[in-house]
């Protein structure tokens, strides 16, 4: 039977970037998800019978969360749900089933690298049935709908054995309890070359992959230790917990730094990687050299056609526009586009779905193809021991080669955290205005070319986006990027992205914030970050 329930809005259930993200305490609230979940539907059309996918993290309250949206959906019309065992799918899995299965679209329940447990934080979002993040359109009707809800549909049942593989049914809707990670491994196993990959295990190559606890746990032991043969141990925290263990399920030097500490030993392994609470984050460290995301993402694009999946090479490539200028000059070599994206996954879907980008990445651990519509860890993970397999170097000797092709892009990402809202927007605002002053002022040895706000057009649907980071470039090809976080979930978070590039050989050896230091100062003085936030230093360097 289904019952109608009473309600009232909640202020600001507005979807960001990643969906809506809240603390676990504002999710429990009587009423709270349902409106949403409601808006959600409510913002739909003819999905009467169709799949929907649903799964998460496994952070606190995940399965909660998919009980009620899975009696919702029958409620609405949903002719069956696709529901990962014990309420898990990574993201990037929840991307590839949705594809695979036709499905209308899913619901993912995550809050992504943020903290998890009873005082974390908590997550939805939708994505459509491309496999990827809801268009803004969709994002914007949701919120819309949210703030007039009066009342909600929901169907009164008991709550499904989640942890039971196989077929039941809530009111007239077929809910199939499914291995979360079969369809993934197999597009996996479809993409690279595992009997390369496990041979080069079988010759002694070792790796540690943490899972920080988080949801990757089960899909790498699955991958790496079983399928090829990687062994047991190679994965650390492994196990999905519903806090994350207490830590930061964040891949970065600060949150896997035991990880880092045990490659950068002279006796550690091979290849290090990490991913995040969702799966879709990966971080590369190979013995004494880390990754930057943004090498990263160029080294997968000189190298993706060593992988079967790639083998006819890359028709593009995409990058969000902080990421640094590394992949463009792979793009260049290859004779394709490189396109330059604002921030945010969802930006590179119409790319992908109209084969002008085959690979994409961002600075913020993020990489992936148009294998999925998501960013995928364990992808890029498989993607470097693919390409360790057939090149049979070391990490550090591919990263170093690719400089002496390519030139290097020191690169470095300042995070101030936490700081006031209205000092982060009026510091914004002061350099907005500021953009047309700045072209030919000398600052600490450095000349400014060109300042702007960055503006993007969407090649395939025309929309354009605006007020996306400012940027200051300077003559001799550095470049300054300012921006404000859009997934935070306490004050503001102001982001500085510097990069400058060395052709120089002689030069690719030095420290990152040594070889960055004077750009690091013009950063910090141009808008005086410190008379504004009262901050000397940045919370994070990555
Ligand atoms: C951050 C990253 C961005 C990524 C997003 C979701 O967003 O910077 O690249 O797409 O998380 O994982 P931000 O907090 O900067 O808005
Ligand atoms: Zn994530």
């Amino acid at each position: 039977m289904i019952r109608v329930v009473a309600t009232t809005p909640f202020e600001g259930q507005k979807p960001g970037t990643s969906g809506l993200r809240k603390k676990v305490t504002v999710f429990q609230q009587p009423h709270y998800i349902e409106n949403f979940v409601q808006g959600l539907f409510d913002s739909l059309d003819a999905f009467e019978g169709e799949t929907l996918i649903v799964g998460g993290d496994g952070r606190y309250y995940n399965r909660e969360a998919i009980q009620i949206v899975i009696k919702m959906a029958a409620a609405a019309g949903f002719g069956r749900v696709l529901v990962g065992k014990g309420g898990i799918l990574s993201t990037p899995a929840a991307s590839c089933v949705i594809r695979k299965h036709e499905a209308f679209g899913g619901i993912i329940l995550s809050a992504s690298h943020n903290p998890g447990g009873e005082h974390g934080d908590f997550g939805i979002k939708y994505n459509i049935g491309n496999g990827g993040p809801a268009p803004e359109h969709v994002t914007d009707a949701i919120f819309e709908r949210t703030k007039t809800i009066r009342e909600y549909r929901i169907m009164d049942a008991d709550d499904i054995d989640l942890d039971t593989l196989g077929i039941t049914r809530v009111g007239d809707m077929v809910v199939d309890v499914i291995d979360p990670v079969e369809d993934y491994a197999e597009l996996m196993g479809s993409l690279f070359d595992f009997d390369a990959i496990r041979d080069l295990f079988a010759s002694g190559f070792t790796m540690r992959f943490d899972a920080m606890s988080a949801v990757t746990g089960p899909y790498a032991s699955a991958i790496l230790e079983e399928a090829l043969g990687a062994g047991p141990g190679t994965v650390m925290h492994g196990e999905p917990l519903p806090d994350f263990g207490g830590h930061h399920p964040d891949p970065n030097l600060v949150h896997a730094k035991e990880l880092n500490d045990l490659l950068m030993s002279q006796d550690g392994p091979d290849l290090g990687a990490a991913s995040d609470g969702d799966g879709d984050r990966n971080m590369i460290i190979g013995r004494g050299r880390f990754v930057t995301p943004s090498d990263s993402l160029a080294i997968i694009a000189a190298n993706a056609h060593l992988a079967p999946g790639y083998k006819d090479g890359i028709a593009g490539i995409a990058r969000s526009m902080p990421t640094s200028g590394a992949a463009d000059r792979v793009a260049e070599k290859l004779g394709v586009t490189c396109y330059e994206t604002p921030t945010g996954w969802k930006f590179f879907g119409n790319l992908l779905d109209a084969g002008l980008a085959t690979v994409c990445g961002e600075e913020s651990f993020g990489t992936g193809s148009n294998h999925v519509r998501e960013k995928d860890g364990l992808w890029a993970v498989l993607m470097w021991l693919n390409i360790l397999a057939v090149r049979r170097q070391s990490v550090a000797e591919i990263v170093a080669g690719h400089w002496e092709t390519f030139g290097r892009n020191y690169y470095t990402r300042h995070d101030y955290e936490e700081v006031d809202s209205a000092a982060a927007d009026a510091l914004m605002a002061d350099l907005r205005a500021r953009l047309d002053t700045l072209p030919g002022t000398v600052i600490n040895g450095l000349t400014v070319e060109s300042a702007d706000d960055f503006a993007y057009n969407d090649p395939i649907d025309g929309s354009v986006t605006t007020k996306q980071g400012i940027r200051v470039f300077f003559t001799d090809g550095s470049r300054l990027v300012y921006r404000l976080s859009g997934t935070g979930t306490a004050g503001a978070t102001l982001r500085l992205y510097l990069e400058r590039f060395e052709a120089d050989l002689a030069r690719h050896d030095l420290d990152t914030q040594d070889a960055l230091a004077a750009l690091v100062q013009i950063a910090r003085d141009l808008p005086d970050i410190e008379g504004r936030t009262g901050r000397s230093a940045p919370t994070v360097i990555t």
